[in-house]
């Protein structure tokens, strides 16, 4: 079962990051030889990798690598070609829904009703979740949603579809949060808000997020893996990552790491 309900709203406002508070140990996220092939083509090649609880990991990699294919397949809407993958030890294939109803997920774009008020939504992502009204509150404030409540979804902003998207991810309160690209869309202060809300929740949870941002790298997670046209080339902190070149810059470690790949 997911744990209680969290004071993620007022530790985030506090800035609050204080490592892992001794959690960090089972691996709620596993992936072994994961592979999705396309026809004849490999999107995704034996990727092997765990989340623990108390992680917070970067997933990176250039437009097309593989990231969301990797992660839909985590979420149960792809299925591997070859490989596994669980969720808290429920294989997503053979224990399919007991691995979705342990895991938060906010597909790329975020789809929703846009029909739709977003408490509507939410109220209807609750009922599926089986939980109760108090839930929808708590994801309106994380996600600072509460003066868009009543308008439907598709008369929002980009950033605030997105929010939307986050809140449905948090609402049951996971302990496995899988993200692609969470900020993607948001203003500056709402990408600062997002980002403390994660780091408030990570002592408590396991955390795969895919972005962009290498200064999102830097801010939140704790491993950085790089995916290149399928296949892992990096796995470890981003002090390490960061080290890897004479300059010490991610995206010069990155550039070098996934046009190598390309070549
Ligand atoms: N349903 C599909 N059918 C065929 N090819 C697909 C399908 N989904 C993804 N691909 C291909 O698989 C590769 C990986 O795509 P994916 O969306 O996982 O990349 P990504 O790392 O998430 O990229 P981005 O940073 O642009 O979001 C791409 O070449 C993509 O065109
Ligand atoms: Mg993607």
């Amino acid at each position: 079962m997911p744990p209680g309900p969290d004071n993620s709203a007022d530790a985030t406002k506090s800035g609050r990051n204080q490592g892992n508070g001794g959690t960090m140990d089972t691996a709620l996220i596993e992936m072994r030889g994961l592979t999705k092939y396309f026809g004849g083509f490999c999107a995704v090649r034996d990727v092997s990798f765990s989340v623990a609880r108390g992680e917070v990991v970067g997933f990176l990699g250039p437009n097309g690598a593989g990231k969301s294919t990797t992660m839909k397949m985590l979420a149960g809407f792809m299925t591997p070609s070859s490989g596994s993958a669980s969720i808290e030890g429920h294989d997503v294939l053979r224990d399919g829904l007991a691995a979705r109803r342990a895991l938060g997920y906010l597909p790329e774009g975020a789809p929703a009703y846009g029909e739709m008020s977003v408490e509507a939504f939410l109220e209807f992502v609750a009922r599926i979740r089986r939980v109760g009204p108090d839930a929808v509150r708590r994801a309106l404030a994380l996600t600072s949603l509460d003066s868009v409540r009543l308008q439907p979804i598709e008369t929002l902003s980009k950033g605030f579809k997105r929010r939307v998207g986050l809140a449905q991810a948090l609402l049951h309160d996971p302990a496995t949060l899988v993200m692609d690209e969470p900020t993607d869309g948001l203003d500056p202060n709402q990408k600062f808000e997002v980002r403390a809300l994660i780091r408030a929740m990570a002592p408590r949870k396991a955390i795969l997020i895919s972005t962009h941002l290498l200064e999102e790298v830097e801010a939140i997670c704790t491993r950085a893996v790089v995916i290149a046209r399928g296949v892992i080339v990096a796995d470890c902190t981003p002090a390490e990552l960061a080290a890897r070149h004479p300059s010490g810059r991610l995206d010069d470690v990155f550039r070098a790491l996934t046009e190598a790949e390309a070549a």
